[in-house]
């Protein structure tokens, strides 16, 4: 593969940084496209190279506990000693694949925020994402380094292909991580009422939640908050995300008597004979292990977009667990 200028170091990728570019970087979940969390000028540099609306908020990176607590207002929380016990039962989880939104501390930018007034915060455990918060030593508010509405990436080349024509070889780079080993997205918790909510669900589980926390969580974005408007509650989880250019559809959906388009490709989560002859198949695991899925499954996306074909099929898996994680993030795919 011919080496792209966007490459960076982590060195240069905090000076660009500092200067106010954008950065994108591995995590252990997916690649973010990071920038200085306090610059609003940078922050909107963010939503241009992803052609992101303006009203969906981004994630803050940092390194510990303790600058969660410096750069979240929990004194405005519903209940500030009841969040703070939670934060440090999440510690269990931290560094990991779990976000979790606060009121927005004075020192950052409000675009990270999108108009509201929380942010959700994320202590990542990849060790490239953490040398570079540890050398940048400031918050890194970075959303996935996807363009907007697409699969998110989890190969420093996904990055490049998606983001490459609005990323500046002088202000900008890419650090070059390999791939992403969860594979998809971080668990997005609300914690800015009373029952702890879960808005995005990620390999980390509501079971695991509720024991962590040792408290009822509850799951999705209805009714959820008294302090934000409800159109703000979770833009994320607007129903089409993550999704391919070629149409996505369920294996489950699929009845004998259908007839087929000519091109099709089929992801399966298993090795295992179809009773049609698919233009390209690609078995994310042999044997059903759900982690391997998920560390698979956005590349496999990627490659089979890229194919020309009429129609993508999907396997599908019990919505428990990562199972759940999966799926939403499948039916988001296969949304039209
Ligand atoms: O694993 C991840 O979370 C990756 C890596 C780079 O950290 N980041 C990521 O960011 O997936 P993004 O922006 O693609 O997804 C963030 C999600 C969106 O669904 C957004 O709407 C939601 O989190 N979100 C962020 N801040 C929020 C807030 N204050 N209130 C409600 N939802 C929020
Ligand atoms: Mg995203």
């Amino acid at each position: 593969m011919d080496r792209s200028p966007l490459y960076i170091d982590t060195t240069t990728a905090v000076q660009r940084l500092k200067s106010g570019g954008v950065v994108a970087f591995p995590t252990e979940t997916v690649y973010g496209l990071g920038a200085d969390a306090r610059r609003s000028d940078a922050v909107r540099r963010i939503y241009a190279t992803k052609g992101r609306p303006s009203s969906n908020p981004l994630i803050v990176h940092l390194p510990s506990l303790k600058k969660v607590h410096e750069y979240a207002d929990i004194s405005r929380s519903f209940d500030p000693v009841v969040v703070s016990s939670w934060l440090e039962k999440l510690q269990h989880l931290w560094p990991g694949p779990l976000s979790v939104i606060l009121p927005r501390g004075a020192e950052l930018a409000p675009e990270v925020s999108a108009g509201g007034d929380s942010v959700a915060f994320r202590i990542p455990a990849h060790p490239v994402a953490r040398e570079l918060l540890t050398a940048f030593d400031g918050p890194i508010a970075a959303p996935s380094a996807n363009r907007s509405e697409y699969v998110s990436p989890t190969r420093a080349e996904h990055v490049l292909s998606d983001l490459g024509g609005y990323l500046s070889v002088e202000h900008d780079g890419i650090i070059s991580g390999g791939e992403c080993p969860v594979g998809i997205e971080s668990a997005v918790l609300s914690l800015l009422d009373a029952t702890p909510r879960i808005l995005r669900p990620g390999s980390i589980t509501h079971e695991q939640l509720e024991k962590v926390l040792g408290c009822a969580v509850a799951i999705g974005a209805q009714g959820a908050s008294t302090r934000e408007p409800q159109t703000f509650l979770s833009p994320g989880l607007l129903a089409k995300h993550y999704a391919p250019h070629t149409r996505v559809q369920f294996l489950t959906d699929i009845h004998p008597s259908n007839q087929l388009p000519a091109r099709v490709g089929a992801i399966l989560f298993s090795d295992r004979p179809l009773p049609f002859e698919p233009h390209t198949v690609i078995v994310l695991s042999p044997d059903s292990n759900l982690e391997v899925v998920a560390a698979g499954l956005f590349a496999a996306l990627r490659e089979l977009d890229s194919e020309g074909l009429d129609l993508i099929l999907v396997d599908s898996c019990e919505a428990t667990g990562l199972g759940a994680a999966i799926m939403d993030r499948l039916r988001r795919a296969s949304f039209r």
